[in-house]
């Protein structure tokens, strides 16, 4: 049975900025959430707390949590990969965090520079200081079926690391397919693996689209139980430490998708299209989502 409502994670500002060359004005980075915030959905992920050196893109985040026009409602998580990073988020006025490990080694290496099991431990130090803060942590796993440096991923692996961050008391996991190979097949395959150690109330998937497959992915994930979807505003987006890998699946496309099946979003298309069609603009670029391409052509 499919779930009746779907609780979308934007993360078109975050995801599919820090990808970007060249250095998007803040103020339409603000622009872009706020319009964001109007099309109805309720999670948008606003930057992230991280090195100006590894990813220049996101080094206005301050100014991006400051400027933004908060909807009531609304919750605008922030990445935080350590605590310095986590002391800058609550500073700026984040309300909500999520940390992010891997479940593989040589992608965690290269995307925030530690071991997996140095990364739990970093993880560990913000989980305690969120506690205290009361500030409420999402987790994701990435290279949930497949790593850039690695190739297949074990679902075991990815289980473990989901366990552990459910253990340290992340609210949901985000299961990350952070390069777009995972098909229907492998995904079911993880799942089975991971809702064996977390509830399945507590995940979400977050499905990048490069070979096509991600919309297929998220409905298995919907029929195995699966209620939270992240995506991506006009399918902006990639990852710096995953080169090739093309942006998440477009929120134009899953909530078109989730609209059709009867499943309540929230979400009212056409104000998030008007979004979509504002960063393309913005970025001089045409917008990845097939649902904008279509409407484009009426
Ligand atoms: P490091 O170099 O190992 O850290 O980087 P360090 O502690 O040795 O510090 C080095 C320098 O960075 C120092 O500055 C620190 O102050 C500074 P310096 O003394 O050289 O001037 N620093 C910071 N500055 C700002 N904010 C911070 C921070 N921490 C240290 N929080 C670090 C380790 C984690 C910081 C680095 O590797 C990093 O920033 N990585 C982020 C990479 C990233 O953002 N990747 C993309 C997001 S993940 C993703 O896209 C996947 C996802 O979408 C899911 C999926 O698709 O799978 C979530
Ligand atoms: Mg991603």
């Amino acid at each position: 049975a499919l779930p009746e409502k779907v609780k979308i994670v934007e993360v078109g500002p975050r995801d599919g900025l820090q990808n970007e060359k060249s250095i998007v004005p803040t103020e339409a980075k603000i622009h872009l959430i706020d319009m964001l915030s109007e099309s109805g959905l309720q999670v948008i992920e606003a930057t992230s707390f991280v090195s100006p050196k590894w990813v220049p893109q996101m080094a206005d985040q301050v100014e991006v949590m400051k400027g933004i026009q908060r909807k009531p409602g609304v919750t605008y998580p922030v990445l935080t990969p350590n605590l310095k990073g986590f002391q800058a988020a609550v500073k700026a006025g984040a309300s909500e965090v999520a940390i992010f490990g891997a479940a593989s080694e040589l992608f965690s290496k290269k995307n925030i520079n530690c071991s997996v099991d140095e990364s739990l431990q970093r993880f560990d130090e913000v989980m305690k200081a969120a506690k205290e803060a009361a500030v409420p942590v999402r987790g994701y796993v990435s290279c949930v079926v497949g790593c850039p440096y690695e190739g297949k991923v074990a679902p075991e692996k990815v289980a473990h690391v989901a366990k552990r961050l459910y253990a340290m008391g992340c609210y949901e996991i985000s299961l990350g397919d952070t390069i777009g190979v995972g098909t229907p097949g492998s995904m079911v395959d993880m799942l089975e693996a991971v809702t064996r150690e977390v509830p399945v109330s507590a995940l979400a998937v977050h499905c990048h689209d490069t070979y096509g497959q991600a919309l297929a992915n998220i409905l298995v994930a919907l029929q195995m139980g699966i209620s939270v979807v992240d995506s991506s505003v006009a399918g902006l987006g990639g990852c710096p430490y995953a080169q090739g890998a093309s942006g998440n699946v477009a929120t134009e496309d899953v909530v078109y998708m989730l609209h059709g099946l009867g499943i309540q979003t929230g979400v009212e298309l056409s104000k998030l299209m008007d979004a979509g069609a504002f960063i393309c603009r913005t970025l001089n670029r045409k917008s990845s989502s097939k649902v904008a391409q279509a409407t484009c052509k009426l």
